[in-house]
Order: C-alpha cells, then structure tokens, then sequence
C-alpha cells in the first residue's frame, strides 16, 4: 500500500475524538459504606480540530471546561481514554512510533500559567534556558552554549546579563519571558501556552501576547493558546474553539467569532466582554454557573442557562455540525 500524500498545508495537529475521563470516586471503604456508586468525571468528552502549521488555535471557556485537560493530552503529559492526537502525523499515543514520538517531543513545548513552579530556583537563569540545550546535546562546548543563551535571552526581550540572576530577581512578566526562552532552546516549533499571561497584569499581557506573535512570525511557530478570557484571544487567534463542560461548541475563524457568533455561549462569553462592540443582535445576559461535571445535564450540557433550549435539547446531544453544536441553530431558530 502507499504511504499517505502528505500536502504542505496538511495540518500540523490534528485531534480526533479525544476523551478523557477521570475517577473521582470516594474510596472503595466509604463507597461500601455509604452506598455510593463509582463517580466518573468526564473532563473531556469527544473533541476534535486541526491546527494548521504556523497558526494560533485557541481554546476558550470558563474554568472547569476541559482546556487544560486538552493541553496536557495534546503535549503528550497525559494519556487520552480515548481518540487520538496526531502532530506532524506521528500519533501521541500509538505504541508503535514511539521513537518518532521521542523525536518530536521536544519540538513541542508547554507555556504555563505560573513559569516559577517550573523553574528551579536556585540555578541562574542561564542555567535553566540552557537545560535544554545540554539535554538534548543541541550545542557542544561552554562558550557555545552561552552564546546561545545570550542569543535567546535577547530574542525574548531580556539581556545576556540577565542569565546570572535567579528567577526570583525577575517580575512576573520577565520571568515568562524566561520560559519562552527556554522552550525555544530545544528548538521547539509547536508552543502550547496554558493561560500564559492570565496572572500577568493587563499591559503586561499585552507585552507577554506581542511577544508571542512577533516571535511567531519570525520563527514560522505553531500555537495552541488557551485562555479563559475571549478578550485575550482575540488579538492572536486564527481559529478559535470554544468549549463548554467537556465539548467543542463551536469552532471559527477569529474575526468570525467576534463579529458573528453562532453558538448561544458563544455570544453569552462576548456579551461578558465590555470593550467588543455590539453588532446590533439581541443581547444574551450572563446567567446561571457551569454545572458539575460530574453530573451534567442531559443532552446539551449548556440547555439549563440558555434562552433558546426546547425539549429536544434536554434529551439529545448537538453534533458539531458545520462549526456549532446547536439545535437551534441547525433548526435555524436563533435571532441573527
Ligand atoms: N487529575 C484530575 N482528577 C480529577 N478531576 C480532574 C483532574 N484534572 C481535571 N479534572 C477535572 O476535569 C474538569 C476539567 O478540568 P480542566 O481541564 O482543568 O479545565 P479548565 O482548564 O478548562 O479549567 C474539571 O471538572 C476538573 O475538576
Ligand atoms: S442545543 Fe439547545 S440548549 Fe444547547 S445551545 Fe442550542 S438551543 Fe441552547
Ligand atoms: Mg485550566
């Protein structure tokens, strides 16, 4: 048989109805006991999207949604239960391209909300962006090494000095700096950013987000940013997922989504933002708190907070169909 035809534009990564459940039982003894049965938490239920090369993909949702359940599946940290994500074609987890898994691993990097808890506080910062360099014997001999630090250090915006301070000596914002820095020096191409600036200060976001796209555009990377806030997407998504209690509700490209949302969270979301403008549809007030996932609500897992829910939705779940999981929608029922 032939080997699949593999375009230039084929996608980067590509995730296919990946689930991951979690046991949140009470031990065996209490469920004995208490007359519990086995509580399964369906963190995420069934999610599918491409990223292209070069992109920035988003996932948005309120806490709780399944984001960084996704993000660690994605990068390898945690095994799906089921479905399966594949980067450059080499499936995460598929026993048998585990060496090429090996080989990609480093070309794909996680961005975490608080870069602190992944440094070492006591080596310089020197020290920690060249890890990965002496890891992965990238560079050989010291001067080497530490010019390429010097080099990396700048890129993100700092200086070489900079590499003889500890993390502690640095603020938030340079301290993510850092981590960026470091991801790059295993070459990395495919960066997942879990909430990367959401602890940062608002102007420091906004240094930390150009930072990414210039850094983007002048090494051709490849972005899955996860936010629990539309509004720090918006100025770096080409595509962006919204999900809601385990599932992909809608799927657009960035300008679509905050000129014409379709899905009724979606708009929910957007209506919670201030500062985007209104494009003169009927307003959908925030209303109501994401359920418990450990018991969701039948059918659309949304139907208890939105305005358009009809009996259908409360005993069949909506396919992602065309972008939106929306009966109404479908049934073309929702005010434009
Ligand atoms: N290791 C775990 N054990 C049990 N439940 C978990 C675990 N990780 C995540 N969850 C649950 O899965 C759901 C999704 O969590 P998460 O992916 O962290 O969402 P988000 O990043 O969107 O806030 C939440 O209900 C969370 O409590
Ligand atoms: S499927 Fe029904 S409950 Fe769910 S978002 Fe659409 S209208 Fe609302
Ligand atoms: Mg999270």
């Amino acid at each position: 048989m032939n080997a699949p035809v593999r375009t230039r534009d084929a996608a980067y990564v590509e995730i296919e109805g990946l689930r991951r459940t979690f046991d949140v039982s009470r031990p065996w003894l209490n469920r004995m006991i208490e007359r519990q049965p086995r509580q399964i938490l369906r963190a995420v239920d069934g999610v599918a999207f491409t990223i292209r090369r070069g992109e920035t993909f988003a996932l948005v949702g309120e806490s709780g949604s399944g984001k960084s359940t996704v993000a660690r599946m994605v990068v390898g940290l945690l095994p799906p239960t089921g479905g399966d994500v594949r980067i450059t074609g080499i499936s995460m987890t598929d026993p048998r391209q585990a060496v090429e898994r090996r080989r990609l691993r480093r070309r794909i990097q996680m961005i975490f909300q608080d870069p602190y808890a992944s440094m070492n506080p006591r080596w310089r910062v020197r020290r920690i962006v060249a890890e990965p360099i002496r890891a992965f014997n990238l560079i050989q001999g010291e001067a080497a090494i530490t010019g390429r630090v010097g080099e990396l250090l700048t890129l993100v915006g700092l200086h070489p000095d900079d590499g003889a301070k500890y993390p502690h000596e640095f603020s938030g914002g340079q301290r993510q700096r850092v981590a960026i820095a470091r991801a790059l020096a295993s070459e990395a191409e495919f960066l997942v950013g879990d909430e990367p600036t959401s602890a940062l200060d608002v102007s420091v976001q906004a240094q930390i987000l150009n930072l990414m796209r210039d850094l983007q555009d002048r090494l051709g990377l490849t972005y899955l940013f996860i936010s629990h806030n539309l509004a720090v997407v918006r100025h770096m998504a080409s595509r962006i997922g919204v999900m809601y209690l385990g599932r992909v509700v809608e799927i657009a490209d960035g300008r679509a989504l905050f000129t014409a949302p379709k899905h009724p969270y979606t708009r929910m979301l957007l209506d919670a933002v201030p500062d985007i403008g209104m494009t003169g549809r009927q307003r959908i007030p925030v209303s109501g708190e994401i359920p418990n996932p450990i018991d969701p609500p039948s059918g659309c897992a949304f139907n208890p907070r939105c305005p358009f829910a009809k009996e259908r939705c409360r005993t069949e779940v909506p396919e992602l169909i065309e972008g939106v999981a929306c009966h109404a929608f479908q049934e073309r029922r929702l005010p434009l």
